[in-house]
């Protein structure tokens, strides 16, 4: 079974069937990363452009590792010196790697619907590696990868999405992921970073809560998200410390959840602001098998869309 679409560019449209179809392709994929020899020669011959306009660590050199384990050639052009920096159009760009012939442009920029923009306008293969404030489809399946990894099922789990929800792509796509595999979402932050748009999008399938001692009541899943200083506009929290004294998973915090209550982060992590370390590195953390599980979903989205029609 494959995809039934050329690109990867959200998951509000993707099934239900299509997520698990995802999920359920990358665990073998993941087996291999025990073995000496972690390659399969899936997608010899193919080439994988990786286009940040963003900084990245995680998500670009999990495709770039994804991408190798499948045997595909990658390129990473180097947005800072390229011919963006003439002033190149994001579909001039896009229309000089397909002429290259590459076979995906996985993209990361600062626009919502850059990665849309190219797939009406290209043939080869596009993945969202996070546009804007839209969507980051790869980072929320590979959070439901992680949680239906250590709890199987996903229908009825609590999961909490914590922090700043209004610039966060990561809260929308594990949003939308959680709620068609039948969990249950609370978006827990301060009013300002909330935006109102959240009730016409989700709906009454979120519940959302400012209070985080009650939103991690019984909580399953915690996913504390980043602030992100660089998308911040000035006022919308008083100051760091009083964002860390309400909204910051401190150890105090998690001890209102259920014992074995799981804690992610998609990272990059601010320590100290939305995360105590105790937390991140406690027993309860699984932020770093979320990186392993990144390049077994990114080597299932590559694979998936390499077959579809
Ligand atoms: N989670 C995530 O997108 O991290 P990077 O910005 O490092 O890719």
């Amino acid at each position: 079974m494959n995809l039934k679409r050329k690109d990867l560019l959200d998951i509000e449209s993707l099934s239900k069937e299509e997520i698990e179809l995802i999920l359920e392709t990358a665990r073998p994929f993941k087996k291999l990363f025990t073995q000496s020899i972690k390659r399969v020669p899936t997608l010899r011959g193919k080439t994988v452009a990786l286009l940040f306009y963003e900084p990245s660590t995680r998500t670009r050199i999990s495709f770039e590792v994804a991408a190798k384990r499948l045997s595909a050639d990658t390129v990473d052009l180097a947005v800072g010196n390229s011919s963006v920096q003439k002033g190149e159009s994001l579909i001039d760009t896009g229309r000089t790697l397909e002429a290259m012939k590459v076979d995906f442009v996985v993209i990361r920029h600062p626009e919502n619907g850059a990665a849309k923009l190219l797939s009406d306008k290209l043939k080869v293969h596009i993945v969202n590696a996070g546009d804007g404030t839209h969507e980051h489809p790869t980072q929320g399946l590979l959070d439901l990868f992680t949680l239906k990894e250590k709890r199987k099922d996903l229908k009825g789990m609590r999961v909490v999405i914590l922090g700043d929800i209004a610039h966060s792509r990561v809260a929308r796509s594990n949003a939308w992921g959680l709620i068609k595999m039948g969990a249950k979402v609370t978006l827990c932050g301060p009013p300002a970073l909330m935006p109102a748009e959240l009730g016409k999008m989700f709906g009454k399938a979120v519940h959302i809560e400012h209070d985080l001692a009650k939103a991690v009541r019984s909580a399953d899943a915690i996913n504390v998200l980043r602030i992100q200083k660089e998308r911040m506009m000035d006022g919308l929290i008083p100051s760091f410390p009083v964002y860390t004294e309400q909204y910051g998973l401190t150890p105090k915090i998690l001890k209102l959840a259920k014992k074995d209550c799981l804690v992610l982060h998609p990272g990059p992590m601010n320590r100290g602001i939305e995360i105590a370390s105790e937390v991140a590195d406690g027993p309860r953390s699984v932020i770093l098998e979320q990186v392993t599980n990144g390049i077994a979903v990114r080597m299932a989205v590559l694979y998936l869309l390499a077959g579809s029609k």
